[in-house]
Formats: structure tokens, C-alpha cells, sequence
């Protein structure tokens, strides 16, 4: 006599192969879409996890992705004539735009939030006399260190470099260079707290060998 099975295991069952089915989808799709980019000519480590909706554009320059990071929906990495380096264990968020004519180096364990746009170069426009799409560019590079945290909407301009620990606040259009630890908001960007609960309280009491 053929056992009754519920119905409530049936559909246990089918659910529990239903959530594996799309895991090993999205796993095969994730391996398929750093397949394809690297074919393009993109650095991609095989551990990153890169959404197919992502945009990578070489546009004659160099891209390379560490391990373990993330690179999620509508995220634009352009690196018109320049490169990109994002080092292992960062993850940059749904529609941000890297682009990098002048170099943009991001290190390692780095959180890039969503609609955040990084651009490694300037038109020029100090001649009134030719059409500034003319003037040319300036491409200074950017670089951000270990363990930085970028807030959503945020603008990081030409020539800047984010300090190892430095956290710039939603909203903040960021034109000089940060300090390590330090919560830097606004526009332009200024210090507004300190990631330091104890300890040194202060830029002038941090060791020097951050500063
Ligand atoms: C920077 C941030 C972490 C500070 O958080 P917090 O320590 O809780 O700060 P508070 O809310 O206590 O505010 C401290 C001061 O900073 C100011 N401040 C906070 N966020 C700010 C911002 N985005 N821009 C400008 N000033 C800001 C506050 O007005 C306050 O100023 P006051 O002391 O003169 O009143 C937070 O405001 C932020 O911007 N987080 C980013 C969120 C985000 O992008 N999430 C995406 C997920 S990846």
C-alpha cells in the first residue's frame, strides 16, 4: 500500500527546491556575467558578485574588481581612457557611476551606497572665448583608502583622497581630501564628527601615522 504523503510536505518540498532552483540560477548567472566581462577584457575576480544589470564600459581604459565585492543593479563603472581598480570586500550599491579618466583607486572593505557619483576628471572652462566642450579636461585620479564608507547621493570630485576610516555623510559633495575617522558632510564637504567614541576625541590627538 503506497503511503499518504500530506499535502502540506508536498508543498514544503517544492518550495524548498524552488528557493535552491534559484539560487543555482543566480550562481550560474553570476558566473556567466564575470564570464562575459571577462572576455571584454575586465579584471573581474571569479569570487566578486556582479548584478547582470551592471555597466561595464572600458572605453579604452582598464577595469579591475577584487574579491568578495559586490557591484549591484544599474551601477555604471566607465573607465573612459583611465582605470578603475575597486579592491576585496566592497560593495557599491544600486545606480551609483564610477568614472575613471584620471585613475580611480578604491582599496579595500569600502561601502559605496547607492546614486553616489565618483568622477576622476574636470572640464576645464576658464576661456570665455571657445565653448568649454572644447577646453579640454583636467584628470587629477582619486583614491579611496581602507575601510571607508560612502552615504547615498554623494559627489566626489576631481583629486580627492578619502582617508583610511572616514565616513562622508548621504548627501555631501566632497572637493578636498578627508582625515582618517573623521564624518565629514555637506556641500562642500567638512568635518562633522569623529568616528572615535574613546580614545582620542580630537584630529590633533589621533597619531600621527593616520594623519
Ligand atoms: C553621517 C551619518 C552616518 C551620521 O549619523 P549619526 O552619527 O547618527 O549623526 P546624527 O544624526 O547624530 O547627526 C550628527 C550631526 O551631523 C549632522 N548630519 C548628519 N547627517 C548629515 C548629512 N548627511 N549631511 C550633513 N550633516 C549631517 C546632523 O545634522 C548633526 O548635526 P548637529 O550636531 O549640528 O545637530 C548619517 O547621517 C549618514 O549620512 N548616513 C548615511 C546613510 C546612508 O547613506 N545609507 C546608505 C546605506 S549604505
Amino acid at each position: 500500500m503506497n503511503p499518504v504523503i500530506p499535502m502540506k510536505s508536498i508543498v514544503d518540498r517544492a518550495r524548498i527546491f524552488a528557493r535552491r532552483a534559484v539560487r543555482a540560477w543566480r550562481y550560474l548567472r553570476n558566473k556567466l556575467t564575470i564570464l562575459w566581462l571577462r572576455a571584454k577584457g575586465c579584471g573581474i575576480d571569479w569570487t566578486a558578485i556582479i548584478h547582470p544589470e551592471a555597466v561595464f564600459d572600458l572605453s579604452g581604459g582598464k577595469i579591475r574588481v577584487g574579491a568578495h565585492t559586490s557591484v549591484d543593479k544599474g551601477v555604471i563603472i566607465r573607465a573612459m581612457g583611465g582605470y578603475i581598480k575597486i579592491g576585496s570586500n566592497c560593495s557599491v550599491n544600486a545606480y551609483s557611476f564610477l568614472s575613471g579618466s584620471g585613475g580611480l583607486d578604491i582599496a579595500d572593505c569600502v561601502m559605496i551606497a547607492s546614486h553616489v557619483s565618483i568622477y576622476a576628471s574636470n572640464h576645464v572652462v576658464s576661456d570665455t572665448t571657445i565653448p568649454m566642450n572644447r577646453q579640454g579636461m583636467t584628470m587629477h585620479g582619486i583614491v579611496v583608502r581602507d575601510d571607508v564608507w560612502i552615504g547615498t547621493g554623494v559627489r566626489i570630485l576631481d583629486g580627492v583622497e578619502l582617508a583610511p576610516g572616514c565616513v562622508i555623510a548621504a548627501g555631501a559633495v566632497v572637493t578636498q581630501s578627508t582625515h582618517p575617522f573623521t564624518i565629514n558632510g555637506g556641500v562642500p564637504a567638512r568635518i562633522i564628527g569623529y568616528r572615535l567614541s574613546s580614545g582620542p576625541s580630537r584630529l590633533t590627538e589621533l597619531p600621527t601615522s593616520l594623519l
